[in-house]
């Protein structure tokens, strides 16, 4: 693929203040999801929900793409039309995850490597066949006494620019993840530190494999208290220190950098996005790919019952518009209430 092709689609999936839906949950946690409405996590009921969320009307006005995981790719709507189609007919760009998770590293205690780059040249292959466009790679970093280690920051980092060159040589964009967890009682200045280490690492790597920026995103955290922490930083201060956090780490040839939504409430996820994107013109564009932060009012709407889909649906929909809204800096708490009684 022409890079520029790459770049188109970087650009398009964070075009017209549209972001993503992550919609990738492995097997081990979509039944961590599916417990919280009691269901169980069968190949149907797996289907069935993703087929809800799809089929969601007018998701193409506020999701630009949508990370599915291995099995949903090869999946179908209702009708039999394969979701990368379905997804692909209404305008959403198709994406996978292609990493096989954070492993215990070793010599680490309490730190983490993901795993996956072998064979990962042909997996890509076939995930283009089958219709995918982007991927995603998770690298997971947690704060604690003494860690982040530089280690476990330099093989993350390594892995994932090892992914993002695989990516962009098989014409998918890649998503390059380094997620910093809000996992601890720790303050707003101790994430600020890990996730400036961490986007640093990353970054050189990157460079040193000849990474195209032009061509890939960058899905991080923000920086925020961690969550057991007694004093939580307002979304001004979130949206300060995230910004001031990248521009110290991250090129401005990035076109867009997707945040994940980590364990936020999905209000808290789209009112410090819109704090972010009050602060003004920034190098690149500042959007959403947020997968709890979208899903989860819909999956306890639905519960597992086909008679509660549209309910479902318009719950997505709601999370959707107001993370858009986030994105050109237009949300209030306000949108809430108006969607709901309309
Ligand atoms: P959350 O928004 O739920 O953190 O999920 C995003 C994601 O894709 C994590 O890899």
């Amino acid at each position: 693929m022409a890079s520029n092709e790459l770049h188109e689609t970087a650009r398009a999936l964070v075009a017209d203040n549209k972001g993503i839906l992550a919609a990738d949950e492995s097997s081990g946690t979509i039944k961590k999801r599916f417990d919280s409405i009691e269901l169980e996590s069968t190949e149907e009921n797996r289907r069935a929900y993703r087929d809800m969320l799809f089929s969601t009307a007018d998701l193409e006005e506020y999701v630009s793409g949508v990370i599915l995981y291995d099995e949903t790719l090869r999946q179908a709507s209702a009708d039999g039309t394969p979701f990368a189609k379905l997804l692909g007919d209404r305008g959403i760009i198709p994406g996978i995850k292609v990493d096989l998770g954070a492993k215990e590293l070793s010599s680490a205690p309490g730190e983490t490597v993901t795993e996956g780059l072998d064979g990962l040249r042909e997996r890509l292959q076939e995930y283009k066949s089958l219709g995918a466009r982007f991927a995603k790679w998770r690298a997971v970093i947690s704060i604690g006494e003494g860690i982040p280690s530089a280690y476990c920051l330099e093989v993350n980092a390594h892995a994932l620019a090892r992914y993002a060159a695989l990516c962009q040589e098989q014409g998918l964009v890649p998503i390059v993840e380094p997620e910093v967890l809000m996992d601890g009682g720790h303050d707003i200045g101790a994430c600020y530190s890990a996730t400036r280490r961490t986007l640093h690492k990353t970054f050189n790597e990157l460079y040193h494999q000849r990474i195209d920026l032009e061509g890939m995103l960058l899905k991080p955290n923000m920086v925020i208290s961690g969550k057991d922490a007694p004093t939580q930083a307002s979304a001004q201060e979130v949206a300060e220190q995230t910004v001031r956090c990248f521009h110290e780490t991250v090129p401005g040839a990035v076109p867009g950098i997707v945040f994940l939504s980590g364990g936020q409430s999905d209000e808290q996820a789209s009112e410090n996005l819109n704090a972010i994107n009050s602060l003004g013109q920034q190098p690149w564009v500042l959007s959403f790919s947020y997968g709890r932060a979208l899903q989860a009012p819909a999956l306890q709407a639905w519960g597992g019952s086909a008679d509660n889909v549209e309910a479902g649906q318009s719950f997505l929909a709601l999370r959707a518009r107001c993370n858009s809204a986030a994105v050109a800096g237009r949300y209030s708490a306000d949108m809430e209430e108006l969607a709901r009684s309309s």
